[in-house]
């Protein structure tokens, strides 16, 4: 456990720390029910006291791009702690990393995620030392030579486990918005 939580947690603050990957989630964040509307994907954050430090300018997109900023400090220090507060955690692996070996992990998460939601327990993935990026290499290999037997075989999800109060779905678009037809 400890080890898996370490992992974790550092990749998410080389994450944070690494300009590039960080922009890609800043700029995918939504601060606010009508920034949430308008793009109902990425990371929503809403609440009233959040939101009013939005309007005020306190707490904003690019004071979270801002390394220097309260608000990044504060955020890597929420996300530490996240980490390390792991009680569980879950993952998915495949013998290979071909389309079909990835859609079928895509379904296996789905199905545990269905069955821990029924079991009252919450999951929340942990993706960053999966990615396939220069500064995850370390991390990378560290969950591979950890949880896989070596010989091809690849994580594709890690989530941490436990529980934890209820929230609501995150938000999303309609289905129709995302079928092609004809
Ligand atoms: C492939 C994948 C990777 C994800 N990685 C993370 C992650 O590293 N950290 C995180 O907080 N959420 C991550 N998420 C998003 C959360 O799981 C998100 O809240 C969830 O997909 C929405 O759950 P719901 O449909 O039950 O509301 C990831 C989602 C997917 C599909």
């Amino acid at each position: 456990m400890d080890a898996l939580r370490t992992i974790t947690r550092d990749a998410i603050l080389d994450e944070m720390r690494t300009p590039e990957a960080h922009q890609e989630s800043i700029e995918l964040t939504r601060i606010g029910r009508a920034e949430i509307e308008a793009n109902p994907d990425g990371i929503s954050i809403s609440g009233a006291l959040l939101e009013s430090l939005n309007l005020i300018g306190v707490f904003t997109q690019e004071k979270l791009s801002d390394p220097s900023s309260g608000v990044f400090e504060t955020a890597l220090g929420m996300i530490e702690a996240a980490a390390m507060a792991t009680m569980g955690f879950v993952w998915v692996n495949t013998d290979d990393n071909d389309r079909r070996a990835q859609i079928a992990a895509g379904r296996a998460y789905m199905r545990v995620a269905l069955q821990t939601t029924a079991d009252g327990l919450a999951m929340q993935p942990m993706s960053q030392a999966m990615q396939e990026y220069p500064a995850m290499k370390g991390h990378y290999d560290a969950v591979h030579a950890r949880l896989t037997n070596g010989t091809g075989e690849r994580v594709q999800m890690l989530a941490r486990l436990g529980y934890a109060p209820n929230v609501d779905p995150a938000p999303r678009w309609a289905l129709e918005t995302r079928l092609k037809t004809g």
